[in-house]
């Protein structure tokens, strides 16, 4: 009796691991919901914490859940919380996201990460994944489920934690939950796998995407601040490339083309801005 007792409080134990020091990071990113708004993570910095419900269709574990998501957001939007979903299943186009919410009624924007790239960044695996994020700091707070009692549970530990007066998140740990995906919860990453079984391609995969879509502005002499001439250069500048387009800043004008065309528009291909992060994830390598 008292062993399975120790053993189960092992298991709890366990199951919450810290990181050594400081919490993970994120990057400021910016995905389209499914009413065709933008949502930027850094233009949540009025407020301490974004709370990030992972979601895709058929995911038993966001139907079940709906109230307590509810729940909590009426505990704490007032205090200085936002709540997002983020849909970042491959199986799902906006469609699927649409109709999904017209039977359910989640009631959250729910942002499309059709290239999952923003899954990488906040680390998200399955969808009914609950991630708190400092939108200040960029820092991941919790990353777990969605509990029965979140006052209970490390949830609210961190929100309250994270709400507190003079609280400081940079002095928090990301807080990992680790937890089964309930029926039609499991996501896939395929593009991911792929690419960090190997590199994308410098010379056949990533240089031809950049002379396509970068390198008309980006050249000696044009409009971009720095000329895309040489890998060296490229590597130089992955961090800031990585994050414009995450922030689909660059390449500029573009439009959410499930809601309009525009000709002018500046869009590039999911694929292509999967292989160009995927390629500055691996470290920009030569080959
Ligand atoms: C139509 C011209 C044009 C195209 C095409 C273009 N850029 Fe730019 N880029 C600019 C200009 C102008 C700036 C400086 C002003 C700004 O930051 O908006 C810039 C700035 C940048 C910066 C620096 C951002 C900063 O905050 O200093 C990066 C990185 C960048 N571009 C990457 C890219 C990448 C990657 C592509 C292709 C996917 C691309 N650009 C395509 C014109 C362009």
């Amino acid at each position: 009796m008292k062993t399975s007792k120790l053993l189960a409080l092992f298991t709890v134990a366990a199951a919450i691991s810290f990181n050594a020091q400081a919490a993970d990071r994120v990057g400021d990113f910016n995905l389209i919901d499914n009413t065709g708004k933008a949502h930027q993570l850094s233009k949540y910095a009025f407020n301490k914490a974004v709370v990030i419900v992972s979601q895709q269709a058929g995911c038993t574990a966001n139907q079940e859940n709906i109230a307590r998501y509810k729940q909590l957001r009426t505990n704490f939007d007032h205090r200085g919380v936002s709540f997002l979903m983020i849909n970042s299943s491959v199986e799902d186009e906006r469609d699927d996201i649409r109709a999904e919410e017209a039977v359910w009624n989640y009631d959250f924007p729910i942002m499309d990460d059709d290239g999952q790239l923003v899954a990488d960044a906040l680390g998200i695996d399955k969808a009914g994944q609950v991630v708190v994020v400092d939108p200040v700091r960029m820092n991941v707070l919790y990353r777990g489920p969605m509990p029965a009692q979140w006052a209970r549970h490390e949830l609210g530990t961190v929100l309250e934690a994270v709400l507190a007066d003079g609280a400081d998140s940079r002095q928090m740990e990301t807080v990992n939950v680790d937890f089964e995906a309930a029926e039609g919860c499991a996501l896939e990453f395929p593009m991911r796998d792929r690419y960090q079984a190997e590199a994308p391609d410098y010379e056949t995969e990533v240089a031809p995407i950049l002379i396509e879509r970068c390198v008309g502005c980006h050249v000696e002499g044009g409009i971009g601040p720095f000329a895309m001439n040489s890998h060296m250069m490229i590597q130089g500048w992955s961090p800031m490339i990585k994050e414009v387009l995450m922030t689909k800043r660059m390449p500029p004008m573009q439009v959410d083309p499930t809601v309009r065309t525009w000709i002018n528009a500046g869009n590039m291909p999911v694929e292509e801005r999967q292989i160009l992060v995927h390629w500055i994830n691996a470290g920009s390598p030569r080959n």
